[in-house]
């Protein structure tokens, strides 16, 4: 009699679990951002300049997240010391768009770094640790942002905006 493993052969079976998994996901997904957004003022609020709040406590060292307000991309960056070090490193007068470090962070949270993330060339979305610096890089023409957001290298002839913000508690920022 001749069988077919499964580990050589994927059967139908296989593919239905795998897929099956991808949707549950999917749906965890879909189930916590209602919850997550009724924590904020409604879209159309929101869309008109509405402050938003963003709690940051969950966002580890090392990790970044994406929040819309205004209907812009902002990168939340929970930066390691290696990335604020890299970034205060850096000759301020050799930049492109010559900025200090502690003039794009807020004292005394110098990790967290609060960006737009629309690339200053031609408005492309950069993608966050990516590039040779630490920090975003545009896949569109290539420019490439430090850990700081500022432009270090291509097309892109300003650093990445810093929105208004202000800290509300530790772990907690109001954008807006
Ligand atoms: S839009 Fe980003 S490099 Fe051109």
């Amino acid at each position: 009699m001749t069988t077919a493993s499964s580990a050589d052969h994927p059967t139908r079976r296989d593919f239905l679990f795998v897929a099956t998994g991808a949707a549950a996901a999917v749906g965890g997904a879909a189930a916590l951002w209602p919850f997550i957004s009724q924590m904020n003022p409604d879209a159309s609020t929101i869309a008109a300049g509405a402050p938003i709040e963003v709690d940051l406590s969950p966002v580890a060292e090392g990790q970044d997240i994406k929040v819309f307000w205004r209907g812009k991309p902002i990168y939340i960056s929970h930066r390691t010391k290696k990335q604020i070090d890299e970034a205060r490193a850096v000759p301020v007068a050799s930049l492109p768009d010559p900025q200090p470090d502690d003039a794009r962070v807020k004292a005394g949270h110098e990790q967290w770094l609060v960006v737009i993330g629309i690339c200053t060339h031609l408005g492309c979305i950069p993608i966050a640790h990516e590039g040779n610096y630490d920090g975003f890089f545009c896949p569109c023409h290539g420019s490439q942002y430090d850990s700081s957001g500022r432009i270090r290298q291509g097309p892109a002839p300003a650093n990445l905006p810093v929105p208004p913000y202000n800290f509300v508690s530790d772990t907690k920022i109001q954008i807006g």
